[in-house]
């Protein structure tokens, strides 16, 4: 018996809109996740600017998000038709639409007195273009219930990717999360800190390139020792899981107190950024176990420069991306909010406590009829 799912995923990064057509299936009491087929629905610069500028407070801000909610939900809709015209799949053999959302506002537990999270790209109207049930909403359940509501993507890790071994995966996106799948069977995951998203934001404003592609500009300078060790002392990485992070803390202007009164070649910077985001993840990792595998999914996976950082910072450990384990990098996180759903339509809880810090597992998000 196999299920078709679509999860929709639109991340820090504001890269493009990943739509995945996954295929579940249980063999022996074994979960199965095929990805079917997977597209990245580009995103226009008007809209990313649309989305950035609601990223940090600003004026008219309930209009522009009222605004924005419809229209990214008619590009969710569109990166939906697309993804299943690419199939040959009808929208009818569909069971759901995972829709994560694009988050424009994380503050979570510890940063503000009332925490909350915030994703626009409404799913009445994605079921309303496409005809198919759209799940969404998923991290507010388990922020009512006291958790993070990130990262969600462990509990689909340890659904796909768990052996008897003990093994880690990272997701590098605009920010990376790490889940650690011990050989005892025990989850644990958290947000190590920054991925891309200010390995983009320098490489745009000195190259005018949307990512550093290979990370060859990173790879052509070498890091900064004071201005590493004062990224790296900033709290968070020392803090104690659950945690969650965004572009609330580290943007732009955290790299620029840091960098006050250093004069650092901007290659040099570049190289910095990539080494804190390997050594925060690498730091994470050996503090789950001496060796291991670590799989690596998100666009990061595609950056050698931070692969080979992450080898050099764990020899003991085989770092490999996620493709090499059935589900190509791009799209382990489409896929992870196909397995939402899949677990919202069934009933069955997604989060994961131990991660999220929520007081208990529940079924996560909300579900619109198509
Ligand atoms: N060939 C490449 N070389 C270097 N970096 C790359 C390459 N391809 C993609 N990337 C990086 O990956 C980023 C996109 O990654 P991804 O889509 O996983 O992040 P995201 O959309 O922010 O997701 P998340 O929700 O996990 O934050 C790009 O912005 C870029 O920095
Ligand atoms: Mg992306």
């Amino acid at each position: 018996m196999t299920d078709l799912y679509i999860g929709l995923m639109s991340g820090t990064s504001v890269d493009c809109i990943d739509a995945v057509l996954a295929e579940f299936s249980e063999v022996d009491g074994e979960l199965r996740c095929h990805t079917r087929a997977a597209l990245g629905h580009p995103i226009s610069n008007e809209m990313r600017e649309a989305i950035l500028a609601l990223c940090a407070p600003g004026p008219s801000e309930l209009d522009r998000a009222g605004q924005l909610d419809r229209r990214l939900g008619e590009e969710f809709a569109a990166a939906t038709l697309a993804v299943l015209q690419k199939a040959g799949v009808k929208p009818s053999a569909v069971k759901a639409i995972g829709s994560h959302g694009q988050t424009v506002r994380h503050r979570p537990p510890g940063s503000v007195s009332t925490p909350f999270s915030l994703q626009l790209g409404d799913p009445n109207t994605i079921a309303a273009l496409t005809g198919i049930t759209t799940v969404a909403d998923f991290r507010r359940r388990d922020m009512a219930l006291g958790g993070q509501g990130a990262p969600l993507m462990p509990a689909f890790h340890n659904a796909v990717f768990r052996t008897g071994r003990d093994r880690a995966v990272v997701n590098i996106g605009g920010m990376a999360n790490i889940t650690e799948l011990a050989a005892d069977g025990q989850v644990r995951g958290y947000d190590t800190g920054p991925g891309n998203a200010l390995l983009d934001y320098w490489v745009k404003l000195h190259l005018g390139q949307p990512y550093d592609a290979d990370g060859a500009w990173a790879a052509s300078g070498a890091p900064h020792p004071t201005l590493l060790n004062r990224l790296m002392g900033d709290p968070f990485f020392a803090a104690p899981a659950p945690k969650s992070t965004g572009r609330e803390a580290f943007n732009p202007s955290w790299l620029e107190r840091a960098s006050a009164g250093l004069e650092v070649p901007p290659a040099d910077v570049q190289a910095t950024l990539a080494e804190v985001t390997a050594a925060s993840i690498a730091n994470g990792v050996r503090e789950f176990a001496r060796g291991g595998e670590l799989l690596v999914c998100g666009g990061g996976a595609r950056n050698n420069d931070l692969m080979e950082r992450l080898r050099r910072r764990l020899p003991t450990w085989s770092v490999t991306a996620t493709n090499e384990y059935g589900i190509d990098a791009d799209w382990v996180e489409g896929a992870g909010f196909a397995w939402l759903a899949r677990q919202t339509m069934l009933g069955l809880h997604g989060n994961c406590p131990a991660v999220t810090g929520a007081d208990k597992e529940t079924v996560l998000g909300g579900i619109y009829p198509a």
